[in-house]
C-alpha cells in the first residue's frame, strides 16, 4: 500500500489531495478570491493566502479521505514552475510534513502533472499520445513517451492561451479569472459575429499577443462610437473571441498529430473545461479518428489530486529527493 500526500501551490489556489495505491480520495481545493478585482493574480497576496490556506486544506483532505496523519508513506508537491512566493509556501509545508513523520519527499513538474491527470480515472491514454497543456501560464503541445518521458514539439511565444481569455475579460471589464465568463457569455453569442486574425507562427508554436492587441483596438474603436458597444454584444464578442482562439489551438494541434501520426489526443490545463474547446476537440476526434482524452472538470484547472498520482508513480520507482530542494519558478517538461 503506498498513500500519498500531493501538495499544490504554484499559483492561486492551495490544493491537497490523498492518494492511495494510485486511486484519489480525496481533492480539497481553496481557492482565493482575492485577485478577483486586480483582474489578475498579485503574488505576494497570492503566497500569504497561501499561507492561511495551507494547514486547513491539508487536513480536510486527510479528513475527507478518511485516513489519519500517520498514515501516509510520502509527500508530493509542486517544485514548479510557478510564482516563487506561493511555490515556497507548499514546499516548505511539505518538508516539515516529511521531516516530522519521517517520510520521503517527492518532486512533481506541475506541467507533467497537468498530463498525468488523465492517469486519475479511466479511461487512460496509452503511450505515445500528444497532450495540448492549456493554463494561465501555458500552452504547450507535448508528445508523452511515458510517465516522466515527455518531449515539448510546441509552445507560445508569448502570451498563454488562458491569459488571453484572462486578458480579453480584463478589457471587457469582466472579473478574473476572465476564462469561465467568456465562456459562460460565449454560450449565448454567435462565435462568427465579429472576426479576430488567426496568427500567422511556423511549425507547431503559437502567439496571442497580437489577439490580444486586436481586441483592444477593436473594442477601443467600437467603444467611442457606441459608449454601449460591449455591453449590447458581450455574448457575440466572447463567442468571437472564443471561437478565434480555440481555432488556434486546434489548428495547430491537428497539424502536430498528422505530422506525428499519433491517434491519442489529450487535453489538459485550465483551458481544457472551456466548452469550446471541449466540444471542438471531440468534432476533431470524430473527423480523424482519434482517441480524445478530456479529464474531469476537477482535473483541468490546478488540483493537487493530479501531483499526488504523479508522486504515486514516482512512489513506485522510489524518485525521490532531500530536505534541501528549492522551488523552481521555471521548470522544462522534458
Ligand atoms: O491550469 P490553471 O488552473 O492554472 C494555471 O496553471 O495557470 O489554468 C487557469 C486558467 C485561467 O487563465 C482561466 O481563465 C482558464 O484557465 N480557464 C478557462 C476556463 N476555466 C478556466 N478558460 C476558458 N474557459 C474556461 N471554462
Ligand atoms: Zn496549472
Amino acid at each position: 500500500m503506498a498513500t500519498i500526500l500531493g501538495i499544490e501551490s504554484t499559483c492561486d489556489e492551495t490544493s491537497a489531495s490523498i492518494c492511495i495505491d494510485g486511486k484519489i480520495y480525496s481533492n480539497t481545493i481553496a481557492t482565493q478570491s482575492v485577485h478577483e478585482k486586480f483582474g489578475g493574480v498579485i503574488p505576494e497576496l497570492a503566497s500569504r493566502a497561501h499561507q492561511q490556506n495551507i494547514i486547513p486544506t491539508v487536513e480536510q483532505a486527510i479528513k475527507e479521505a478518511k485516513i489519519h496523519k500517520n498514515e501516509i508513506d510520502a509527500v508530493a508537491f509542486s517544485r514548479g514552475p510557478g510564482l516563487m512566493g506561493s511555490l515556497l509556501v507548499g514546499i516548505s509545508f511539505a518538508k516539515a510534513f516529511a521531516l516530522a513523520k519521517n517520510i520521503p519527499l517527492i518532486e512533481v513538474n506541475h506541467m507533467q502533472a497537468h498530463i498525468l491527470a488523465h492517469f486519475i480515472e479511466d479511461p487512460k491514454p496509452s503511450f505515445p499520445f500528444l497532450c495540448l497543456t492549456v493554463s494561465g501560464g501555458h500552452t504547450q503541445i507535448v508528445k508523452v513517451n511515458d510517465y516522466f518521458s515527455m518531449e515539448l514539439i510546441g509552445q507560445t511565444i508569448d502570451d498563454a492561451a488562458g491569459e488571453a481569455f484572462d486578458k480579453t475579460a480584463k478589457i471587457l471589464g469582466l472579473s478574473y479569472p476572465g476564462g469561465p465568463l467568456i465562456d459562460k457569455y460565449a454560450q449565448q453569442g454567435n462565435p462568427l459575429a465579429f472576426s479576430f486574425p488567426e496568427p500567422r507562427v511556423p511549425g507547431f508554436d503559437f502567439s496571442f499577443s497580437g489577439l490580444k492587441t486586436s481586441i483592444l483596438y477593436f473594442v477601443q474603436k467600437n467603444t467611442n462610437e457606441n459608449p454601449n458597444f460591449i455591453e449590447n454584444n458581450l455574448a457575440d464578442i466572447c463567442a468571437s473571441v472564443q471561437n478565434r482562439i480555440v481555432s488556434i489551438l486546434l489548428n495547430k494541434l491537428e497539424a502536430s498529430a498528422f505530422q506525428t501520426e499519433i491517434k491519442n489526443i489529450a487535453v489538459a490545463g485550465g483551458v481544457s473545461a472551456n466548452s469550446g474547446l471541449r466540444n471542438g476537440i471531440k468534432q476533431l476526434g470524430e473527423k480523424h479518428s482519434w482517441n480524445v482524452f478530456i479529464p474531469k472538470f476537477e482535473y483541468c484547472t490546478d488540483n493537487a489530486a493530479m501531483i499526488a498520482i504523479a508522486g504515486y508513480h514516482k512512489f513506485l520507482q522510489n524518485d525521490f529527493v532531500g530536505q534541501d530542494v528549492t522551488p523552481l519558478t521555471r521548470w522544462a517538461i522534458g
